[in-house]
């Protein structure tokens, strides 16, 4: 088992990636935010918090007050995923915040480079998140910024979408390209991961899997996330 505990993961001593499992929130119960933390705190290496402004993507959640509470309700690391059109001016907050990555998305950041470098300098890892209709060697000179690469298996906004296959090639470069890149940067899937999908995800070369149907749609969170760790393993 390759449990990774959140930031000091990365590409183990045997040559491996991590396999990191992030249970997305979106879809639980949001008047019980700790519990629903709790479910996955001995099993997850991350909560994905999906932050939505309801103008990047056409759906509203949560912002810093409810990131910051949840802080302080759990011990797992928070992985924010800012759907937001001004990520410029709030990324960093989330990262001085506390929360142990940070997200923003290429189509809506006008400054990434400034960006990106803030929330590193606020102690975070710095994610850049590409929807479907983003091409993933646009951003090639931007990898010596970026800790960790998100590609949108779905369009976001929505939680149970179905994921897109389309997308596995671009996984593939992704993951290519990151490799050409040298430094470690993490590869992450999010929307449509499943039982059904999380093999194929994990073929084409993505470490950190984002899941929310299929964890919190589960009787039992936690071991639908120590299921699909084992199935995402045994597929690297
Ligand atoms: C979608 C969000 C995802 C979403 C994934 O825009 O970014 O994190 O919660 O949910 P599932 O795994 O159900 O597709
Ligand atoms: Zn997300």
């Amino acid at each position: 088992m390759c449990r990774a505990g959140g930031v000091a993961a990365g590409v183990l001593d045997c040559g491996f990636m991590a396999v990191q499992i992030s249970p997305s929130i979106l879809t639980a119960d949001f008047a019980r935010l700790a519990d629903v933390a709790e479910k996955v705190a001995d099993a997850a290496d991350w909560l994905h918090v999906d932050v939505m402004d309801n103008h990047f993507v056409p759906n509203l959640t949560i912002g810093l007050p409810v990131v910051e509470s949840l802080l302080k309700a759990t011990d797992l690391p928070i992985d924010c995923h800012l759907m937001i059109e001004d990520p410029d001016r709030w990324a960093t907050a989330y990262a001085e915040a506390g929360a142990g990555s940070v997200t923003i998305h290429a189509e809506a950041a006008k400054a990434p480079v400034r960006t990106l470098r803030q929330i590193r300098a606020a102690g975070a890892r710095a994610g850049f998140a590409l929807n479907p209709g983003t091409a993933v060697q646009d951003y090639e000179d931007l990898l010596g910024e970026v800790d960790m690469l998100l590609v949108m298996t779905v369009e976001p906004g929505f939680g149970g979408q179905p994921f897109l296959d389309i997308m596995l090639p671009k996984i593939r470069k992704a993951r290519e390209l990151i490799g050409k890149h040298g430094g470690e940067i993490w590869l992450q899937v999010d929307g449509g991961v499943s039982a059904k999908t999380i093999e194929r995800c994990a073929e084409a070369g993505a470490d950190v899997f984002v899941a929310g149907n299929a964890v919190y749609g589960s009787d039992d969170p936690a071991r639908a996330v120590r299921d699909l760790r084992a199935q995402a393993e045994r597929a690297s």
